[in-house]
C-alpha cells in the first residue's frame, strides 16, 4: 500500500506536484504522511501522523524547491506515527518506500553489527540503511542499487534523494507500482500515472528489478545489471475522470446510487444485441472447470457466481481467498480457467496468485476496473467492468458491476452447453436490459433503510444470515458493516447458527436476512424464528409477499436469478452507509484500511 511522489525540475516549483500527488494517493494509505526536499543543498524532512491535510498545515506556504519525494501511508511495521512515517533518512540517504522488506531483520542484525543505529520499528528505515551502507562502500549510488537489488528479499518502489547529488532522484522497483511521468523540464515518480495526471499524461512504466536516474531533463533507465533499457513512453487516455463528490456528502453514497448507471454500462455490450452481443463474451465450454480467485468484496462477487455456475450452468466452480491460494496446492491444469477479480488490479495477494497461474502456462481471465493496472496486463484476457474511479474504501459499484458481468459469463455458459434454453436466456437479457428501473426502485427506499439503520446503530454485534446465494450476499453485507461502521457483524450460513453461534444471540442483537430461493426460504425463514425466539430483532429482504410476526420486511421487486443478488445488495450497503452516518465515522477513509492493498 502506500502511494510515492517524487519531483524534480529546473523550471518549476516542485512542492504543488508532491502535495496533490499525494492527495491524489491518499487512496493507499492515510495513517501518516511526508515529505523530503531540498533547500539550499540540505535535504528538509516534514513528517505528520494522520492525512494529507494535516501535513499541507505544517508545510509553510513559501516553501519552495525543485527536487522531493512524497509518501502517504498505511502502517505495515510499526505504529502510525510520525517517527515511523517516510521520508526515512539514513546519512546519506532519503528514501520513500512502497512495500515490503521480508529480510528486514536479518539485514537490521547485519547492519547493527557495523554500529548502524535504529530509530523506528519500519523495514523501510532499513532500506534506507542498507543504500546507505552500500553507498559508502562503493561511493557510487548506482551500484549501492544494484547491490540492494541483489540481497533484499520483498517488494519495493523506492524513490531515493542522495544528500551528494540533488541533481536527480533515483527510483526502484519491485512487485510495487512505479512509473515516471514527463513534461517539460520536470519529471515526476509516482506509484500511480492517475495521481500526476494534473501535469503529465506521458510516463514510463518501470518492470521488476529495474532502476532509473531522474533528472529535470532525463530519464534513465536501467535493468538490474546496469545495462540501458529504451521503453517506449505511454500516454494515458483515460478521459472523464470524475473525482468530484458532487452533491453527495461522501464518495460511498455516490458511488451506491451510480449503480443504476454502472451496472447497464458494464453489460451492456454483452446484452444489447441479444444472443449475439452475449457471444462476444469467452466460450469457457472448453474448460473442465472454473477457478474464480480474489479477496474482500472480490472474492465476494466470485462466490454469488460460483452459485451462478454450478446451480444454473452446471458448471464446476470454486472460488478462493487469493492470500490463501497463492500457498496452497491448486492442483493447476490447463484445463481450469482462472479468474481474477478486482477493482484496482493492484491487489498484492491477488496479483501473487495471478503470476503463479501464469508461471505453470495455465489460462486466465481478468474482471478488471482499473485500465493499465499491473494486473490487466499480466491476464489472457481481460473484461473491464468500467464503473469509472471507485474513490470510497469500501466498493459498491465496483461489487456489482463483477456480479452483473460475471453473471453473464454464466448466462453464455448456460446458453452455450445448453443448461438453458435460448428462450430463457433472450428472457433474462430483456430482464437485464431493465436493471436500471429495478435498481431504481430498490435505491429509492430510502427512508426504510435509515429507519432499520436508526433502530439498530448503537449495537455491537449484527449477524447476517442466509442460505446458497442469500449466504454469499450476507458475507458482503457484514463486511460492508464492518468496514465502515466498526460494529462487529459476521455473516452465518442460516443453517449453521445452531452449531455454536447461536450462543451469541441475546435481547435485541439485530439478525439481518435475505431469501430469494423458494426452494429453501421457508428453511431460512426457520432459522430466523429460532432467533427471534431468543430475543433477536430480525429483518429480512425478500421478493416474496411474506408477513411474519415480528420480522422486519424489506422487499424487493422479483426478478430472475441472475438479478437477485445485484439488487439484494443494495439494502445491505445503504444499511451499513446510513448506520456508519449515525455512529459518525469516516465513511470514506475507514480507520486502518486503504482502498488498494499493495501488501502481502
Ligand atoms: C471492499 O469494500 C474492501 N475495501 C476490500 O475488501 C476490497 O474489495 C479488496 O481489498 C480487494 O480489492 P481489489 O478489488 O482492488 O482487488
Amino acid at each position: 500500500m502506500c502511494g510515492i511522489v517524487g519531483a524534480i525540475s529546473n523550471n518549476r516549483n516542485i512542492m504543488p506536484i508532491l502535495i496533490t500527488g499525494l492527495e491524489n494517493l491518499e487512496y493507499r494509505g492515510y495513517d501518516s504522511a511526508g515529505i523530503a526536499y531540498s533547500k539550499d543543498n540540505n535535504v528538509n524532512i516534514i513528517k505528520v501522523t494522520g492525512k494529507i491535510s494535516n501535513l499541507k498545515q505544517k508545510i509553510s506556504k513559501d516553501v519552495e524547491s525543485n527536487i522531493g519525494i512524497g509518501h502517504t501511508r498505511w502502517a505495515t511495521h510499526g505504529q502510525a506515527n510520525s517517527i515511523n512515517a517516510h521520508p526515512h533518512k539514513f546519512k546519506h540517504i532519503t528514501i520513500v518506500h512502497n512495500g515490503i522488506i521480508e529480510n528486514f531483520i536479518e539485514i537490521k542484525e547485519k547492519l547493527k553489527e557495523k554500529n548502524y543505529q535504529f530509530k523506528t520499528d519500519t523495514d523501510s528505515e532499513v532500506a534506507a540503511a542498507l543504500l546507505n551502507y552500500y553507498y559508502e562502500k562503493f561511493n557510487n549510488i548506482e551500484k549501492a542499487i544494484k547491490e540492494f537489488i541483489k540481497n533484499v528479499i520483498g517488494s519495493y518502489a523506492i524513490c531515493l534523494m542522495l544528500d551528494d547529488d540533488l541533481e536527480n532522484i533515483y527510483t526502484i522497483k519491485k512487485e510495487s507500482p512505479l512509473v515516471i511521468g514527463t513534461t517539460d523540464n520536470t519529471n515526476i515518480i509516482a506509484s500511480d500515472i492517475r495521481a500526476i495526471l494534473k501535469y503529465t499524461n506521458k510516463y514510463y512504466i518501470l518492470d521488476d528489478f529495474e532502476y532509473a536516474k531522474v533528472n529535470a531533463k532525463e530519464i534513465i533507465i536501467k535493468s538490474k545489471d546496469g545495462k540501458i533499457i529504451n521503453k517506449n513512453l505511454k500516454v494515458f487516455t483515460e478521459k472523464n475522470i470524475d473525482n468530484s463528490k458532487g452533491h453527495y456528502n461522501h464518495y460511498m453514497l455516490k458511488e451506491i446510487m451510480e449503480q443504476k448507471e454502472t451496472i447497464l454500462n458494464t453489460i451492456l455490450p454483452f446484452i444489447e444485441e441479444g444472443i449475439d452481443s452475449l457471444e462476444k463474451l469467452p466460450d469457457l465450454t472448453k474448460y473442465q472447470e472454473i477457478a474464480i480467485v480474489g479477496c474482500g468484496t472480490a472474492y465476494h462477487a466470485g462466490l454469488v457466481a460460483k452459485y451462478l455456475f454450478k446451480e444454473i450452468a452446471n458448471t464446476k466452480c470454486n472460488v478462493y481467498i487469493a492470500s490463501e491460494y497463492r500457498y496452497q496446492n491448486n492442483f493447476l491444469n490447463k484445463d481450469t480457467l482462472t479468474i481474477f477479480i478486482s477493482q484496482s488490479g493492484e491487489t498484492a495477494d491477488t496479483i501473487a496468485a495471478l503470476k503463479l497461474v501464469k508461471n505453470k502456462d495455465c489460462p486466465t481471465l481478468g474482471i478488471i476496473n482499473v485500465k493499465n493496472s499491473t494486473m490487466s496486463f499480466l491476464v489472457d484476457k481481460c473484461l473491464y467492468t468500467n464503473v469509472g474511479n471507485e474513490i470510497a474504501v469500501a466498493s459498491t459499484k465496483a461489487y456489482t458491476a463483477q456480479v452483473a458481468l460475471l453473471s453473464l459469463l454464466v448466462l453464455a455458459q448456460a446458453y452455450r452447453n445448453k443448461s438453458l434454453s435460448k428462450k430463457e436466456v433472450l428472457q433474462i437479457i430483456e430482464e437485464f436490459k431493465n436493471i436500471k428501473t429495478l435498481v431504481n426502485d430498490v435505491l429509492n427506499k430510502k427512508d426504510l433503510y435509515q429507519k432499520l439503520a436508526k433502530d439498530i446503530y448503537k449495537e455491537e454485534d449484527i449477524f447476517y444470515i442466509g442460505r446458497g446465494l442469500d449466504y454469499a450476499l450476507a458475507m458482503e453485507g457484514a463486511l460492508k458493516l464492518k468496514e465502515i461502521s466498526y460494529i462487529h457483524s459476521e455473516s452465518y450460513a442460516a443453517g449453521e447458527l445452531k452449531h455454536g453461534t447461536i450462543s451469541l444471540i441475546k435481547k435485541n442483537t439485530p439478525v439481518i436476512s435475505s431469501a430469494t430461493n423458494a426452494n429453501l426460504n421457508a428453511k431460512t425463514i426457520s432459522n430466523l424464528k429460532e432467533v427471534l425466539a431468543r430475543g433477536a430483532n430480525v429483518y429480512l429482504i425478500t421478493d416474496e409477499n411474506y408477513k411474519e410476526d415480528n420480522i422486519n420486511i424489506i422487499n424487493i421487486p422479483k426478478v430472475n436469478i441472475f438479478i437477485k443478488s445485484l439488487l439484494i445488495v443494495i439494502p445491505y450497503q445503504l444499511i451499513a452507509y446510513y448506520i456508519a452516518v449515525l455512529r459518525k465515522t469516516d465513511i470514506d477513509k475507514p480507520k486502518n484500511l486503504a482502498k488498494s492493498v499493495t501488501v502481502e
